[in-house]
């Protein structure tokens, strides 16, 4: 058994998350989390709420609350939209808790003795009509390297280089909108990443072999570019006061903490637990300890850079990053998902319209792996229409319908399989191999078409033998055939288990069956699971189908592309 820590990118406090949070890191991780716990293997699963920066103090103010009142109430909502997503996570923690400040006061007193740290003074930006420095994200301009105008002060997500504020052609305040700005000075501190370069460089070639591309060439291309130093305090009142004299005054920059939250949300869990569970175990521990992270594409720069090197000018035994797996963005209808605007669905209302499982479904089988992957609520009605739906729900219903209406809500016994029966199970064993490998190599796209060609071959199966037909003539052919199918039943429920935890465990209820490990899966042992005798019932149908008057509602209510 090995030990998996899995990590998802900590979402932004403010505001709900909507569908492009959830399929660009939330709900794959998950499901590869739940997916390597099925292969019995020992697995850390956290995430949390990235909480601190001008984006909640800002939030905070418009909401006419407390900056802890705001983010007790966004930690909430957060924490609840993911439990109803069936979200698996040992811990979801926050990222301005009592254990990410020691850990970050830790790391920060480590880079201070280890020479890491630059004082400097620099320009910065201040808002004379907000009264106030405004840093990174509060200010938008014009991107120098690619000309999009809507770049942020920290970073253009359009070209994904790191900005400074500074940077920004034709500045404006993200808050007002004013361009009364002007440039003071101001005391900070350095993270000086120049002088961790070469000490980073080597450790990215011990990852090539196993970094996803577009990880790889992301790293090796600010490598290539010469590391700059990097500001880490900000002139704000939220966030975590920095642990040195002389800057008490300041607090360390979101970026400075957020990824060490990954570290303080695993001292969360342990205090939660604290007889039977150290944090060390995972995060001083990299001989035994695989960490995966996931993350949308602009997060990769900070999780393969930034935060490594800050780790490595600790000169501690840090588990870094072993795997790391960058999504693109989902697109919503055409366009981008905007609260604002009113486009787009959110998170908490996408499950109160359908079960999650069904949108766990078609996120992941269209996740933006390499490009990015378009939402449409004729894609996603499409697809339930016709893979949850037709597919694998039909399936279950009709034989389990079939069964029971000719022989009874018993499992047929007797008989042996035909080459036909064989074939299926070659078929199968091929495709499950193929959808466990691509799992493991977290290729969703591909381990989901794997999934869904699984449930087709159920279908082609009994169009093939015809047991309604075959039944007339010869009972006992038709009850081989019925119990494979039902066999086939408890399988695809432990196939779809990570994807579709709740539609699985139905599956398994329908038949009186368990969960079991993936590990040592073996398809001729688990067609012959159900040997017939056992009871079963028929129950529900799996899903509900998308009537084109349901659909034209959910366009009208959430937005379409004209
Ligand atoms: O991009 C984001 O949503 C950031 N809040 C991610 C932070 S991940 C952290 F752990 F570094
Ligand atoms: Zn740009």
């Amino acid at each position: 058994m090995s030990k998996i820590l899995v990590t998802s990118a900590l979402p932004y406090i403010n505001g709900v998350p909507h569908l492009g949070h959830m399929v660009g890191c939330l709900l794959p991780s998950d499901i590869y989390a739940r997916f390597m716990r099925m292969m019995e293997n020992e697995v850390l699963y956290i995430a949390g709420t990235d909480e601190h920066g001008t984006t909640s103090e800002v939030g905070a103010l418009k909401a006419g609350m407390s900056i802890e009142e705001y983010c007790d109430m966004y930690h909430q909502k957060h924490a609840q939209t993911y439990k109803d997503f069936r979200l698996s996570f040992d811990c979801f923690g926050r990222t301005s808790s009592e254990e990410n400040k020691e850990a970050t006061y830790h790391i920060f007193e480590q880079l201070d003795k280890n020479g890491y740290i630059e004082e400097r003074t620099i320009k910065q930006v201040y808002s004379i009509d907000d009264k106030m420095f405004l840093a990174d994200r509060y200010i938008t301009g014009t991107c120098p390297y690619c000309g999009y105008d809507k770049a942020r002060g920290d970073q253009c997500e359009n070209c994904t280089k790191v900005l400074e504020p500074t940077d920004l052609k034709d500045a404006r305040s993200s808050i007002s909108g004013s361009k009364n700005l002007e440039v003071r000075e101001t005391k900070h501190l350095f993270l000086n990443l120049p002088k961790l370069q070469k000490e980073l460089e080597a450790w990215v070639k011990t990852k090539e072999p196993f970094w996803p591309d577009v990880a790889y060439t992301i790293a090796q291309k600010w490598l290539k570019e010469g590391l700059q130093e990097r500001c880490i305090t900000r002139d704000l009142k939220w966030g975590f006061p920095v642990n040195k004299p002389g800057y008490e005054d300041k607090v360390f920059y979101v970026w400075f903490d957020a990824p060490i939250g990954y570290i303080g949300i695993t001292k969360q869990w342990e205090a939660q637990n604290k007889a039977e569970r150290n944090w060390k175990d995972w995060w001083m521990n990299p001989d035994e300890v695989r960490h995966v992270e996931f993350m949308g594409k602009d997060n990769v720069p900070y999780h393969s850079i930034t935060f490594p090197a800050t780790l490595l000018g600790t000169k501690e035994n840090w588990t870094q990053v072993d795997f790391l797996k960058g999504f693109s963005y989902l697109t919503y209808e055409g366009g981008k998902f905007s609260k604002s605007e009113n486009r787009g669905i959110f998170a908490e209302d996408a499950v109160k319209e359908f079960d999650a499982d069904y949108w766990r479904y078609w996120l992941i089988a269209n996740a933006p792996e390499s490009s990015d992957s378009a939402f449409t609520w004729d894609l996603f009605a499409g697809a339930v229409n016709k893979d949850l739906n037709g597919v694998l729900g039909n399936f279950v219903s009709r034989v389990l319908k079939m069964t029971s209406s000719k022989l009874g809500n018993i499992v047929p016994e007797g008989g042996e399989n035909i080459e036909v029966d064989n074939q299926l199970i070659a078929t199968i064993r091929e495709k499950t191999d193929n959808y466990i490998k691509y799992m493991e190599l977290m290729e969703f796209r591909k381990a989901m078409a794997e999934l869904r060609a699984i449930w087709v071959e159920g279908n082609n199966y009994i169009s093939v033998t015809e047991p309604w037909a075959v039944i007339k003539t010869d009972e006992q052919r038709a009850k081989v055939i019925l119990r494979n199918c039902i066999n086939l039943i408890r399988i695809f429920a432990i196939l779809s288990a990570p994807i579709m935890p709740n539609v699985a465990q139905k599956m398994l209820d329908k038949l009186g069956q368990k969960l079991i490990s993936l590990k040592n899966f073996g398809i001729e042992k688990e067609m012959t699971a159900l040997k017939g005798g056992e009871s079963f019932e028929v129950g529900d149908m799996l899903f509900e189908r998308i009537s084109d008057d349901k659909l034209n509602e959910l366009k009208e209510k959430y937005g379409s592309a004209k």
